[in-house]
C-alpha cells in the first residue's frame, strides 16, 4: 500500500515536471524577454572592495542629514545617537581592538561601499529599497561624517566611496583553528 501510494506520488511529481517544462518552451506565446531596464532594477549587487556596480548619483552630507532626520531617526535615534531599534551608529574608531568593540559601519566595515550597499537594500526597514541613489550617497556621507571619516562639506558619489580608506580595513584576521578550516571551494567539492 505504501509503495502504491509512492508510485502515485512519483507518477503525479513526473506529471508536473513534464508539464513545467513544457511551458518554458518559446511557442507558448507566454511571457517576454527582460529588458535591462527591468533586470537593472534587481541587480544592485556591489563589490564592496573595489566599488564596481555602485550606481551614478551623488549626495552631499547636508542632504543626508536631512533625509536621516525625516527616514532614519524614528529607529536610530536623533544624529544616529541611538533609537528605538538600534543603538548609537558612529565613533568608537579606535575600540576594535579592545574587548569593549564599538560595532557600527565607520569602526568596523573594511569597505567604504558596504554602507551604501545595506542601506540601499535593506533600509529604512520599513520600507527597504526605497530610497534612490542620490539619497543613499547622501546618507553615506553623513553617516561616515559622524566619525569624522568624511568632513562635512562633502560630496559622494561611487569614486568618493571607493577611495575611502577605512579604520579597520586590516582588522579582519582569518580563524586559522585547525577544527574551523573553512576551505573554499566552488566545484566537486566532495
Ligand atoms: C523601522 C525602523 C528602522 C528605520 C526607519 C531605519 N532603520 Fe536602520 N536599522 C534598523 C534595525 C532594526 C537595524 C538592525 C538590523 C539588524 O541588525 O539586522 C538597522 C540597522 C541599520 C544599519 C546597520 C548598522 C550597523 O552598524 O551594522 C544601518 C547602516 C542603517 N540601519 C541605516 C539606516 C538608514 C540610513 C535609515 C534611513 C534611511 C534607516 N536605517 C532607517 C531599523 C530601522
Amino acid at each position: 500500500m505504501q509503495s502504491l501510494k509512492l508510485a502515485v506520488i512519483a507518477a503525479i511529481a513526473i506529471g508536473f515536471g513534464g508539464s513545467a517544462q513544457a511551458d518554458l518552451k518559446p511557442s507558448s506565446g507566454f511571457g517576454k524577454p527582460i529588458t535591462q531596464a527591468e533586470l537593472s532594477a534587481w541587480d544592485i549587487d556591489i563589490s564592496t572592495s573595489d566599488g564596481v556596480g555602485l550606481p551614478s548619483g551623488s549626495g552631499t552630507v547636508a542632504q543626508g542629514a536631512k533625509i536621516f532626520a525625516e527616514k532614519c531617526a524614528t529607529c536610530h535615534g536623533e544624529g544616529a545617537k541611538g533609537g528605538t531599534q538600534f543603538g548609537q551608529m558612529f565613533g568608537g574608531l579606535d575600540s576594535m581592538t579592545t574587548p569593549k568593540r564599538k560595532l557600527n559601519p565607520s569602526s568596523m566595515f573594511p569597505y567604504a561601499p558596504i554602507l551604501f550597499d545595506y542601506t540601499k537594500r535593506a533600509m529604512p526597514m520599513d520600507a527597504p529599497q526605497s530610497l534612490t541613489n542620490n539619497e543613499v550617497y547622501a546618507l553615506s556621507g553623513y553617516i561616515y561624517s559622524l566619525s569624522g571619516l568624511v568632513p562635512k562639506n562633502a560630496t559622494i558619489d561611487a569614486k568618493y566611496l571607493s577611495n575611502m580608506k577605512m579604520p579597520n580595513r586590516n582588522g579582519f584576521i582569518s580563524d586559522d583553528r585547525p577544527d574551523a578550516k573553512a576551505v573554499r571551494c566552488l566545484s566537486k567539492c566532495n
